[in-house]
């Protein structure tokens, strides 16, 4: 367990920016989690749990607080039959890697088993899926989701918890909401993959890449290589940029509210889903610059922070951004990623 002093959240997130943390504490073993909470309940400050970084937005004002820092690691097939197996991951590890475990897994047939192959290429942790059940290319963590298993600093001792118990939804989960804030380190997921289970058609942007292929023969590493063709193509690559992924959350109307929109020329999906990239970029605002803050020209959602300064310069260009799609179709868009600090 290594305890650092006064290091900056722009050093350790994806967007770069934020004031200095007061300790960061690198959680290497799951025996580490009682010392690390007991060391920031001596000093009676607040804790934070990082991953990746890539899904969270450090303030100015830093954070008086203890970051823990997940350096857990390793993935093990726990269970299987000829149809199923669970693969069970250390939460530090990268969602990516166990996506790629999992296409290259033998399956007594061929090569792979389904159900998280969608998500290829996401930026973050394993540890950070559920929190927000993450999801893309029509697949989200909460449909091969199986348990967790968690430090809880409340009762301050381990439990393991199923799917079912987290209130998964829309970027939304136990661990983001209310008292679930702060409560649990996720300290491992397992989730439950299938043999033979890719039934086309796939998210619509997903089958046209493959229609226009010609692609008719599917495997787990077919639809992860596709995928991964896919984002490099349209998001910006983390390596490169310093961006959260999608900024903002798609906005979701009422049954009664799809006409109007629909009237408006706006495209309604799956019952409700307005995609707020549609949105900016129908109000003009792709590769426009506010504040050293660029709106990916390529990406509406993802905002890339080019020069800014600080926090401060963040807001300043996601109000303008805001602001700018709720004049021109009165819809007010969401942030999506965490804040840190003050
Ligand atoms: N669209 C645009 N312009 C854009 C982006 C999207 O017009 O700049 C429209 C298009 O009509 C497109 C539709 O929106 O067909 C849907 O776009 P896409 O499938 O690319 O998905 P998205 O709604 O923009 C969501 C997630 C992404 C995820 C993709 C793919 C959110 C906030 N974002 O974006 O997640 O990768 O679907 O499944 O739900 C992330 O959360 O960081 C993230 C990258």
């Amino acid at each position: 367990m290594k305890i650092r002093e006064n290091v900056p959240i722009s050093t350790l997130t994806t967007m770069r920016l934020g004031g200095a943390a007061r300790y960061v504490i690198e959680i290497e073993e799951d025996k580490d989690l009682a010392e690390a909470y007991k060391f920031a309940e001596d000093k009676k400050l607040p804790t934070y749990i990082l991953g990746g970084g890539s899904n969270v937005i450090g303030r100015d004002g830093g954070f008086d607080g203890v970051i823990f820092v997940n350096k857990l690691h390793g993935i093990y097939v726990i269970d299987s039959d000829p149809e199923r197996i669970r693969l069970c991951a250390k939460s530090g590890d990268l969602l990516d890697d166990l996506v790629e475990y999992s296409v290259k897994l033998w399956n007594g047939e061929s090569y792979g088993y389904s159900g998280i192959e969608a998500l290829s290429k996401i930026p973050g942790t394993v540890g950070a899926a559920p929190v927000q059940n993450v999801g893309a290319y029509g697949q989200e963590i909460k449909q091969t989701l199986h348990s967790v298993c968690v430090y809880d600093c409340k009762d301050n001792c381990f439990k393991h918890m199923m799917a079912d118990e987290l209130d998964l939804g829309y970027r939304h989960s136990i661990f983001n909401t209310g008292d679930g804030v702060g409560r649990y380190f996720i300290t491992s997921v397992t989730v439950e993959l299938h043999k033979n289970w890719l039934k086309p058609p796939f998210y619509t942007s997903l089958q046209a890449y493959f229609d226009e292929r010609g692609t008719k023969e599917f495997t787990p590493q077919v639809v992860r290589d596709a995928v991964a063709e896919i984002r490099a193509s349209k998001l910006p690559d983390p390596a490169e940029f310093a961006s959260a992924g999608s900024f903002f959350k798609n906005v979701y109307i009422k049954e009664e509210e799809i006409p109007a929109a629909e009237a408006k020329g706006i495209p309604v999906w799956d019952g409700g889903k307005i995609p707020s990239g549609w949105l900016i970029e129908h109000a003009g605002l792709n590769g426009k610059e506010f504040f050293g803050m660029r709106v990916s020209d390529k990406a509406a959602l993802v905002l890339i922070n080019e020069s800014a300064k600080s926090y401060a310069d963040l807001a300043k260009a996601r109000q303008a951004v805001i602001d700018a799609v709720y004049e021109k179709f009165g819809y007010k868009l969401e942030q999506e990623p965490m804040e840190l600090g003050k």
